[in-house]
């Protein structure tokens, strides 16, 4: 299985370049920009990685990013996850970034911009992935401020694929981003928000009804409803699952208990994402790893779901063709 799970053709739909920030690559960053970081090694770095619920880990997540300055740091933290994911056997991923974290920083967006899109194109050229891009609003700042950071990125919007939804859940419900969205569909954007993580079964459904998206990032408090999960399965929207996010953040306890062998059951449309695999302990092959071990799949399901990404991934039609 070990194998299988390597050489199968992967698609990751639910990725924050920034949390595939490394502790090493923190520190390289820290050291060119002339930072000085609140750990003295790697290690404890790591030791500090220390979260209990969502909150916990976004102080840590907003913290770490502190060392991304330049176009050229954008550029190298995607370029390595990029050639991490592509040894992983992944050959599709959708990433979301957090355009306001930078600008609040002082980052420019033209340096956000300019180094995620020259990597993307250094992976489409130089390795077999290809790579859509999702700007997502952090959902605990207002939606006017949002709304200003997608106007401002009028000079980029033929190369962003789709806007998203993040940040602290709890009482920050989707509707507020109603403007927003509705900006971006306008302006032929695709949707995707995260929902039903920590917050409740009814932000997935106002994610739905108010933002019209169309994959809903994590969603898997759905089955506390069970007439949005008949919804969820007859439209067959993509939920987009993180396993090894889950359990690091709490939603579930261990992974035996994770709801997703429910999910299947019910007949919803599930893939399996990484969320912040420098965060999470793993990245795509982990996370079908841990999976296995939990649930002990077959190698169809792992196909299943696989399909499913690919079927929904933000990638040019015949890259689909190829892929499927
Ligand atoms: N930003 C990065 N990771 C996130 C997650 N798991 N949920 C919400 N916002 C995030
Ligand atoms: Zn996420």
């Amino acid at each position: 299985m070990q194998d299988f799970l390597q050489q199968l053709p992967k698609v990751e739909l639910h990725l924050h370049i920034e949390g595939t920030l490394e502790p090493e690559l923190m520190f390289k960053l820290a050291s060119r920009n002339g930072i000085t970081l609140p750990y003295a090694t790697v290690d404890e770095v790591r030791d500090a990685y220390r979260f209990d619920d969502l909150p916990g880990f976004l102080a840590l997540y907003f913290q770490g990013m502190d060392v991304l300055r330049t176009s050229q740091d954008f550029h190298d933290l995607a370029m390595t996850y990029f050639m991490r994911a592509h040894e992983e056997g992944v050959v599709h991923l959708d990433m979301h970034f957090d355009p306001q974290a930078h600008l609040q920083r002082g980052v420019t967006l033209e340096a956000v911009m300019q180094g995620l899109l020259s990597a993307r194109q250094e992976a489409e050229q130089s390795l077999d992935l290809t790579v859509g891009v999702i700007m997502a609003f952090l959902r605990d700042r207002p939606a006017d401020e949002a709304l200003a950071v997608l106007e401002q990125a009028s000079p980029f919007w033929s190369q962003l694929d789709a806007v998203g939804l993040d940040s602290a859940e709890n009482g920050n419900p989707p509707g507020e981003f109603a403007s927003v969205f509705s900006r971006a569909a306008e302006l032929g954007l695709a949707r995707v928000a995260h929902a039903g993580e920590e917050g409740p079964a009814d932000y997935i459904i106002e994610a739905l009804d108010m933002l019209g998206v169309e994959r809903v990032d994590h969603g898997v408090r759905c089955l506390e409803d069970e007439t949005l999960v008949k919804r969820l399965s007859d439209e067959q929207t993509v939920l987009t699952v993180c396993p090894l996010s889950n359990v690091s953040l709490g939603v579930v306890k261990e992974l035996g208990d994770h709801p997703l062998p429910a999910m299947l059951d019910a007949g919803l449309n599930v893939t399996i994402s990484s969320d912040d695999p420098a965060y999470f302990g793993g990245g795509m092959l982990a996370n079908h790893q841990a999976c296995f071990e939990a649930f002990g799949w077959d190698e169809a399901t792992f196909y299943q779901l696989t399909r499913n990404a690919i079927e929904a991934g933000f990638m040019s039609r015949d890259r689909r063709a190829d892929l499927l």
